[in-house]
């Protein structure tokens, strides 16, 4: 059966404190509606929603940036999670087949469950919690299998307050069915707005079935403060070492690795202590990353060691058995198969061939205070020691450039490139010039 995602994100969240609408404060280098959006899309879903209202334009842009074929409904006002779930059914209006509905703000919940979601074959179905601290969460009133309603906390009962299975926010509903239900909502309540739980009171007054599918507390967290977010990402971290762990990585130190939500590590990678993988990184089978390495938007090829001490920026291809060592920072570049970086160098927009070996302390000029430009290294050259090369600039295959070089015209294949001053040794005037500086001290006192 054919299913859509519909991602509830128009809140301001104002307990964040912040400038930034909340779905966009991010947990493993990831905005949280991307979180929430990569959960639902394990389920393959034919579309995916999001409703989005305070910072609407900021928030549609980091959608798009994740998917781009995510659709976005606009909710101005926040009347309420009805409401907002209305404005998406708008939105998609001739879909059919069955509606997930989830939070942009709870990234946790595990696609298991979710599926688990989508099976059932009640009317709605509702996942819940059983909840150590209750609070202000909407409470299921439940019989036996059965769920009879929602009550939210400010219009609960004291009898119903003392009920501990909690609603976590996320249902599931055939698309027309949905429709209607919220269709019939109304906003007599205690704060005002159009509360979507309480469609499980309409479905039974049709005499229809809702069921309460049930998960861990922890996979429900939602986010409403800078401290719930710290929190988050302290279990985000945790899930995606285990995972690692789980796929055949190898660490020394895994609570001291951190992990973002696209990182994807191959089997019999090891990762020394003190490694953070930033967004877009790929790391192919048995390349080794050594400690206090940064890494970001790279891919690193099988064989390949890195570090210690090594920053990868976006752009950096690594083919097999590249060597980085440390201090060496690679962006937007190219490294063909065998190259090694052993120490100290900046490689910016740059392409180096095959078996290359680049010597400590080079670095491509790519900047020319506006424009950025390209240095191209042929395949099995040796760049000497502290070699400058200024971009736009080519190093034919084969070539060698001596060390201290400042390049800044095209080296042919097979030359060597020497552009340094050239040295003068003048016999004897070092013994000369201490004696004159000693003499001069001895005066002084
Ligand atoms: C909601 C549930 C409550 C549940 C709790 C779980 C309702 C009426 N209550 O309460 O039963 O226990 O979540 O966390 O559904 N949103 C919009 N537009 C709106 C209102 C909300 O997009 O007009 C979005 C928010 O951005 C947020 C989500 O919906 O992502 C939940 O809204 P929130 O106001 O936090 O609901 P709660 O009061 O916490
Ligand atoms: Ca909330």
């Amino acid at each position: 059966m054919a299913l859509a995602l519909v991602i509830l994100a128009a809140g301001q969240g104002t307990r964040m404190n912040s400038d930034l609408p909340k779905v966009l404060h991010q947990i493993g280098g990831a905005p949280l509606v991307a979180h929430a959006l990569a959960a639902g899309q394990r389920l393959a879903p034919e579309k995916s929603v999001v409703v989005v209202g305070h910072g609407a334009e900021a928030v549609a842009k980091a959608v798009g940036k994740f998917d781009p074929e995510a659709e976005i409904a606009y909710q101005p006002e926040q009347l309420g999670t009805g409401h907002a779930v209305a404005q998406a059914l708008l939105q998609i209006s001739s879909f059919e087949g069955k509606i997930l509905v989830l939070y942009g703000d709870t990234p946790f919940i595990r696609p298991e469950t979710l599926e688990a979601l989508v099976k059932s074959t009640a009317d709605v179905v509702v996942l819940g919690f059983e909840a150590a601290d209750p609070g202000r969460y909407g409470r299921l009133v439940v019989e036996g299998d059965r769920l009879e309603k929602i009550v939210e906390f400010k219009d609960a009962s004291e009898e119903e307050r003392a009920l501990t299975l909690c609603n976590s926010g996320v249902i599931c509903c055939d698309a027309s069915l949905l429709a209607l239900l919220v269709r019939e909502l109304k906003n007599d309540n205690a704060a005002g707005e159009y509360y979507l739980t309480d469609i499980i009171e309409g479905a039974r007054s049709k005499g229809l079935v809702a069921e309460v599918v049930r998960c861990p507390e922890e996979e429900t967290l939602g986010i409403n403060t800078r401290a719930e977010l710290a929190r988050a990402e302290a279990l985000f971290q945790t899930r995606a070492r285990a995972e690692a762990l789980e796929n055949g990585v190898s660490m020394v130190d895994p609570a001291t690795v951190y992990f973002a939500l696209d990182t994807w590590l191959g089997r019999d990678v090891t990762v020394g202590p003190n490694v953070v993988f930033g967004p877009g990184v790929t790391v192919e089978s048995g390349a080794s990353i050594e400690a206090f390495c940064h890494l970001e938007g790279c891919h690193i090829s099988r064989g390949a060691t890195i570090g210690p001490f090594a920053r990868l920026r976006p752009g950096a291809e690594l083919a097999e058995d590249v060597h980085i060592g440390n201090f060496v920072e690679v962006k937007n570049s190219l490294l063909a198969e065998g190259v090694k970086v052993g120490h100290l160098t900046y490689l910016g927009d740059t392409n180096v061939g095959e078996h290359t070996n680049i010597g400590a302390g080079t670095i491509t000029c790519n900047y020319d205070g506006v424009f950025k430009h390209r240095t191209t290294i042929g395949a099995n050259v040796f760049i000497g020691s502290d070699t400058m090369l200024v971009a736009p600039v080519t190093v034919g295959d084969g070539a060698l450039t001596g060390s201290g070089s400042t390049i800044t015209e095209d080296v042919p294949a097979g030359a060597v490139a020497l552009a340094r001053a050239k040295q003068v040794n003048k016999p004897g005037l070092a013994v000369k010039l201490f004696e004159m500086l000693r003499a001069k001290k001895a005066a002084l006192k």
